[in-house]
């Protein structure tokens, strides 16, 4: 049994949760009415225009739909019914790469979003429902165009910038939006780099849509102007009024799309709304982290991913929070920096990714004992597990064992945290993400719903619908209920399946064990590998590609490739993988270059087709080959890989 590291009462006062107690009387009570337990927190959290006269409509599940009836704007809980008590309180804080710094108090931030929604409605002629791609680096016009989206009713969708013109295109497409927003680039440690000529090339085929390009400016770079379609931000900004009013949202109206790649095909749109996704970015802001009036919240993450949206963006503004923005990386100009920040601004909370935790480590084992952290309350992490090394290091060094460390599960479908220690109540288990959040039904179990005994590894399931969750993914309703409600039953009703393996302990605590379907989690990344494959594909000497995650010190995962060539005469294994590799960059960004690559005759194929990527991900581990290969077309070809390979076993 792994020893319980338990919450350290002098850090947490007048909490909403304080204590294992009250945690179990809140489930006891969604247990005992679920609905009328989700209307009181519907009805207090949320400045309502119109109240809502429903809390649940299960006639078209699994499009479930939350508060109907009711009206509201997310833009308004974020910003505007803060003004009355809070408009000099600093909802921003930003610290760009290079060190430059900028507040925006929520004053500051409700003219800017409304001078940005004005341009967008009067100058662009965007209405409620039309889509924006948003292609921006990590400044504090990310998140104001975001709020200024979400001000009018339009449908933003958040493009991360590292993604590839290709990409960029595809998602543009897709969402077949009206207006792409960028910058003219940023800066990374110390030199600027550019965005606008990635979307001056993803919008030269097939784009028709798009009307405008607005572009922001950031490092102030040259780039390329096209008359008529690209217009400056800062000049249009200039004359808008700071007057606008909210546009009156439906509950169920989109709030944002945001695309993630699933096993198979192209990336998916995943839908979110409005008045379900924010109740529970709020929530789980003060529930999971504890946030206080006075507090300062840095998330790490890039708001062109989940946890940039609900815990840069949209929770801590929901929540009345100070969230700090930063541009640069934590590693630049020194592995200090990010150390540095918490002493400075005396963060209370600090989210980051098990990736970045295992780099600090690595470079700065001894780093944040130079810094003050006292101020640190709750240790966050989110994208993958985190190793109990690193965990170690995380709760020790950095929180001087006196933090709460929040290993927070969740994903893009769920909105916000769904199994998760609350900081001021749960007694923690390292490197795990302990118990569901009140509300949440997340629940191990085997296909058919019986609960997976104690010690296995089951389905990450969740067994009743949440107010933040996927609502469709965007254009493909079946895809929607193929991909995430085809899997798991219980009770004989479809239930909600989120593609990770989990295992549940002797006290009911749930560690995840990771993806059980075709998806590599890259440093925190979600990535398909078909859409890998697709990219590879593209080289025309390879005749066949199969893509496994391999075990990987810093990013949790890497990604391996078995390349099939067409003929014997193919290029050395490294300009292969250099070329394999500038495709990958073209076709989907630099995030999703391969680690490895095994020049192979053939993969392990069964007779009917089908690629045994099992096995092929036990090559990689150097594990030994479990599965039976006898009914494979050429079983011979298993020891011939594992030799090419030559694994660690
Ligand atoms: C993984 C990120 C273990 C998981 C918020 C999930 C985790 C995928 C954890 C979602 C965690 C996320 N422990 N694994 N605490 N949090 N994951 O959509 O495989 O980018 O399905 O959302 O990350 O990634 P996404």
């Amino acid at each position: 049994m792994s020893q319980l590291y338990y919450p350290n009462k002098n850090k947490f006062q007048n909490s909403p949760i304080p204590d294992m107690e009250s945690y179990r009387a809140l489930v006891a009570k969604f247990d005992k009415d679920f609905e009328g337990t989700w209307a009181e927190f519907a009805k207090e959290k949320i400045d309502w225009f119109k109240p809502f006269d429903r809390v649940l409509d299960e006639s078209e599940a699994p499009f479930y739909k939350w508060f109907s009836g009711g009206v509201m704007n997310v833009a308004h809980q974020c910003i505007d019914r803060h003004l009355a008590t809070k408009k000099n309180k600093a909802a921003i804080i930003f610290e760009g790469d290079n060190g430059d710094k900028r507040t925006l108090t929520y004053q500051e931030l409700a003219n800017e979003v409304n001078k940005t929604a004005n341009m967008f409605k009067n100058e662009f002629g965007i209405t409620k429902g039309d889509r924006v791609v948003i292609y921006m680096p990590m400044i504090p016009e990310a998140a104001i165009v975001m709020l200024a989206c979400a001000k009018i009713g339009a449908i933003h969708s958040v493009v991360f910038g590292g993604f590839s013109a290709e990409a960029l295109r595809d998602r543009v497409i897709d969402a077949q939006a009206k207006l792409v927003v960028t910058a003219d680039g940023a800066f990374r440690k110390g030199k600027p780099y550019m965005l606008k000529p990635v979307v001056d090339e993803a919008l030269k085929e097939g784009c028709d849509s798009v009307e405008k390009v607005c572009v922001i400016a950031r490092n102030n770079e040259d780039i390329n102007w096209v008359d008529g379609r690209d217009v400056s931000y800062e000049e249009l900004l200039a004359k808008q009024s700071l007057v606008c009013e909210a546009e009156p949202m439906e509950s169920e109206d989109p709030l944002f799309l945001l695309y993630t790649s699933g096993s198979t095909g192209k990336p998916k749109g995943v839908q979110h709304s409005s008045a379900g996704y924010i109740l529970w970015a709020q929530m789980t802001m003060e529930w999971v982290f504890d946030i206080k009036d006075n507090d300062t919240f840095w998330c790490t993450a890039d708001v062109g991913w989940i946890t940039g949206h609900t815990y840069i963006v949209y929770g801590p503004l929901a929540a009345g929070a100070t969230t700090v923005m930063f541009e640069g990386v934590p590693t630049y100009p020194d592995a200090g920096r990010c150390w540095r920040m918490v002493e400075e601004y005396k963060i209370n909370q600090f989210y980051t990714a098990p990736t970045a935790i295992r780099l600090l480590h690595k470079m700065g084992e001894d780093e944040p004992k130079k810094y003050d952290l006292s101020s640190l309350r709750v240790l966050g992490t989110v994208g993958e597990p985190i190793d109990p090394a690193a965990w170690k290091w995380y709760y020790e060094v950095v929180g001087n064992s006196e933090c709460s460390i929040v290993d927070t599960y969740w994903q893009t479908e769920t909105g916000g945290h769904v199994i998760s220690p609350i900081a001021a109540a749960t007694p923690i288990k390292p490197a795990c993400a302990t118990l569901p959040l009140p509300g949440i039904y997340a629940e191990v179990i085997e296909e058919d719903g019986t609960p997976t005994p104690v010690g296995e590894k089951g389905y990450m399931c969740i067994t009743k619908p949440w107010p933040s969750m996927i609502r469709t993914i965007w254009g493909d309703p079946e895809r929607f209920k193929k991909s995430y409600f085809g899997d798991c039953k219980k009770d004989g009703k479809p239930v909600y399946f989120s593609g990770d393996g989990a295992m549940v302990d002797e006290d009911g605590y749930i560690t995840i064990t990771g993806r059980t379907d075709d998806v590599i989690n890259v440093s925190g990344h979600r990535l398909g590998t078909a859409e890998l494959e697709a990219a590879i594909k593209k080289h025309p000497d390879i005749a066949a590609v199969a893509v496994v995650g391999m075990p990987h010190d810093i990013k949790g995962e890497g990604i391996f490739a078995y390349i099939v060539p067409k003929s014997e005469d193919i290029a050395p294994k490294e300009e292969l993988q250099k070329a394999i590799n500038e495709l990958i960059k073209k076709e989907i960004g630099a995030i999703a270059l391969t680690d490895e690559i095994a020049i192979v005759p053939d993969l392990p194929k069964t007779r009917s087709g089908k690629i045994m990527r099992r096995i092929l991900r036990s090559i990689v581990k150097g594990e030994p080959i479990t599965q039976d290969t006898s009914t494979l077309e050429d079983p011979s070809i298993v020891p011939t890989i594992e030799g090419i390979v030559g694994k660690r076993a």
